[in-house]
């Protein structure tokens, strides 16, 4: 599949998806058409079978240095609406990604690009990496889910007070504050998410992708609700060849071999 501005690679057959948002003129700023791109690429890796773990990342300077604000300044209200639809749709497509997905920020990622980044399921941030969510100092708030999936993902009083002063974090404090796993020099971020990848693509890919499915169903619901939930995808994991291969690899002292 061809975009103008998303590229999609399959790395170590197909095991590995790499998107990479380019449109570095604009800092990958999200237009509507690369929103669409980026939503229809990752609709697109969902259904590929062998991909075991996804990478996303930017260009350069940039991750995404959040929405288009030149073609938002032009924008009704129904527009804008429209907008923050197909962002939730975009972050959504991410979210819902069957394989694990690794955000790598190499650079600016703020207002919608730090709410792309937090739709991932792992965040890794280069030491040039800058993250915020100015949106109100453009009299704006977050649009594409910042609102919500932040303070889940850091805390809320963190989370409002990034909101409320729109600053940039930068260095250490963007894992300090649990934006980021981790933030490693500029120079080894790819390399270093290509680690994680790889790790993942080891493991079982269906139990990854059921223990994807049931930590992110299990993120709003009750206790009691998540626990009945883990306990359904255990018993299912039962009937699959996988574990049985996996459990007997363990047993005979060998590298499991995943159909
Ligand atoms: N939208 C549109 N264009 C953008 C952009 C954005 N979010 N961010 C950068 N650009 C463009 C600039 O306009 C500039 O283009 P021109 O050369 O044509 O003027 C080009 O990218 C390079 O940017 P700068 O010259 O500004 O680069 P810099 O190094 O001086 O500054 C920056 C970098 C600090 C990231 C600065 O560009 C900036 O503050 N960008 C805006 C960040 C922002 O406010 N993001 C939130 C947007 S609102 C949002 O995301 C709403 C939502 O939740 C849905």
């Amino acid at each position: 599949m061809t975009h103008a501005f998303v590229q999609l690679e399959l790395l170590e057959e197909g095991r590995i998806a790499r998107v990479q948002i380019v449109r570095p003129e604009a800092l990958n700023a999200l237009n509507a058409q690369v929103l669409s791109e980026l939503k229809d690429v990752f609709e697109h890796v969902a259904g590929l079978e062998s991909v075991r773990a996804v990478i996303l990342t930017g260009t350069d300077r940039a991750f995404i240095a959040g929405a288009d604000i030149k073609a938002m300044e032009e924008m009704s209200p129904e527009e804008a609406l429209a907008f923050g639809e197909l962002g939730h749709a975009t972050t959504h497509a991410i979210a819902s990604c069957p394989a694990p997905v690794i955000a790598a920020l190499n650079g600016f990622a703020l207002g919608g690009g730090l709410e792309v980044a937090i739709s991932c399921d792992l965040i890794y941030a280069s030491d040039k990496a800058r993250v915020g969510l100015p949106e109100v100092g453009l009299g704006l708030i977050p649009g594409f889910g910042g609102t919500q999936r932040l303070q889940r993902l850091i805390g809320v009083q963190a989370a409002r007070e990034l909101t409320f002063t729109g600053r940039h974090v930068k260095g250490q404090e963007i894992a300090d504050l649990g934006v980021a796993l981790a933030v490693v020099p500029h120079a080894e971020l790819a390399e270093h998410v290509l680690g994680v990848a790889r790790a993942i693509a080891e493991r079982g890919p269906v139990a990854v992708r059921t223990a994807k499915r049931v930590l992110e169903a299990g993120r709003d619901v009750s206790l009691a609700e998540g626990l009945r939930g883990e306990l359904g995808a255990f018993q299912d994991l039962f009937a699959h060849d996988e574990a049985h291969e996996g459990m007997l690899a363990f047993i005979q002292k060998r590298t499991p071999s995943w159909s």
